[in-house]
């Protein structure tokens, strides 16, 4: 099946040459390994599309701000595939946040060497868990982890094992720890560490601050790019350490009325995702398809919401003449075309 992410875009405009190139973004996207960390809710799927979608503002985009870190792999993806300069990161849960910062640094090929040598068996875990990390090199290690061997890479604090307390499953804990692929991918990333503004263990409320207050680019504040990806409406109090009440959801949607720069946000789509910004000018759903272990089930997450300034600015001037489209997204193992700032590449999307 042929899935057009592009056809979105170019709806309704008279699909002009594209501004810049970077089809290569699509060949990183569809990495399954970009990120170490198995995020849930990890956005790297969504990353061809805001590839697409920043490559079509007014002016490039030499700073992305994830201020959701995560598992990071929408900057990552960009940043690797040269779409922009630099990237900035950071997330309240202190373990993502040592983790980045780690990786970032000198310190990345002790991770490295750590993760080579350690055990990975159900005692490890049990320490890992109770651990309270002294340094943020223990914290960047306990994150990888517990990231690595618990349920839906969930650093919740109610997370199990893989392959249960018993170890009786099919699925060992160490199914998902190829430690000479994660360490090498580490050693991979922190050759771009000099590309990388700052990883901040921080509110995303305390990041707009602190770049507000860094005047980048006077000239063209819009050389920002900020992606945010929140705690989802339902049931993230069981996926992250860190989620979101109501009022924060509320907090977040005032917020993104003074952004300094552009910005894209994505929401599970429920109900009060549609509330809070249904009305804005730059609402679009796209469709994305991923399971989370949730009440010990493994279940269907399917469809985002995307708010941006940047579809508000193409609908404004008349680019894009559309509402609330729907956009489908490549499958896994499946070659699809996917079609980047007018242009088509092939994409064969590999196994996560
Ligand atoms: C949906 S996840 C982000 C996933 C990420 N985009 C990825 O692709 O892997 C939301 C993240 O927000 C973090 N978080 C929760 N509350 C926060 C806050 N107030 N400020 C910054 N980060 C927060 C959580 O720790 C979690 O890592």
């Amino acid at each position: 099946m042929i899935y057009r992410i592009g056809e979105f875009m170019s709806r309704g405009t008279s699909l002009e040459e594209p501004q810049r190139e970077n089809a290569s973004v699509v060949r990183w996207c569809t990495r399954s390994d970009v990120s170490p960390l198995r995020y849930p809710g990890g956005k790297r799927k969504l990353a061809p599309f805001i590839a697409d979608l920043i490559s079509r503002t007014t002016v490039p985009i030499k700073l992305f701000v994830e201020p959701f870190a995560g598992g990071a792999s929408v900057a990552i993806s960009l940043l690797e595939a040269n779409a922009v300069e630099r990237i900035a990161l950071s997330d309240l849960d202190t373990l993502v946040a040592a983790f980045w910062n780690t990786v970032f640094s000198s310190r990345a090929s002790s991770l490295a060497d750590r993760i080579y040598d350690c055990p990975i068996t159900l005692g490890e875990w049990k320490r890992q868990k109770d651990l309270e990390p002294q340094t943020e090199f223990d914290a960047a290690f306990k994150c990888f982890f517990l990231n690595r061997t618990s349920f839906s890479g969930s650093l919740h604090n109610k997370a199990g094992p893989i392959g249960g307390m018993a170890q009786t499953s099919k699925y060992p804990i160490d199914c998902r720890f190829n430690r000479s692929k994660l360490a090498e991918r580490i050693i991979e990333l922190s050759t771009l560490r000099n590309r990388v503004q700052f990883v901040r263990k921080q509110s995303y409320y305390k990041t707009l601050g602190d770049v507000r207050r860094m005047k980048l680019f006077k000239e063209e504040p819009k050389s920002i790019a900020w992606y945010f990806d929140p705690p989802f409406f339902a049931k993230a109090n069981k996926l992250y350490h860190k989620s979101f009440v109501a009022s924060d959801h509320a907090r977040l949607r005032a917020a993104t009325d003074s952004v300094p720069g552009e910005w894209i946000l994505s929401y599970d789509d429920h109900p009060d995702a549609r509330s809070h910004y249904g009305g804005h000018p730059g609402f679009a759903r796209v469709n994305l398809q991923y399971t989370a272990r949730i009440d010990s089930q493994e279940r269907l997450v399917a469809t985002e919401v995307i708010v941006s300034s940047i579809i508000a600015d193409l609908r404004s001037r008349g680019e894009l003449n559309d509402s609330a489209a729907i956009i489908q997204l490549p499958r896994r193992r499946q070659n699809s075309l996917v079609s980047i700032g007018g242009r088509s590449v092939e994409n064969a999307t590999q196994a996560g």
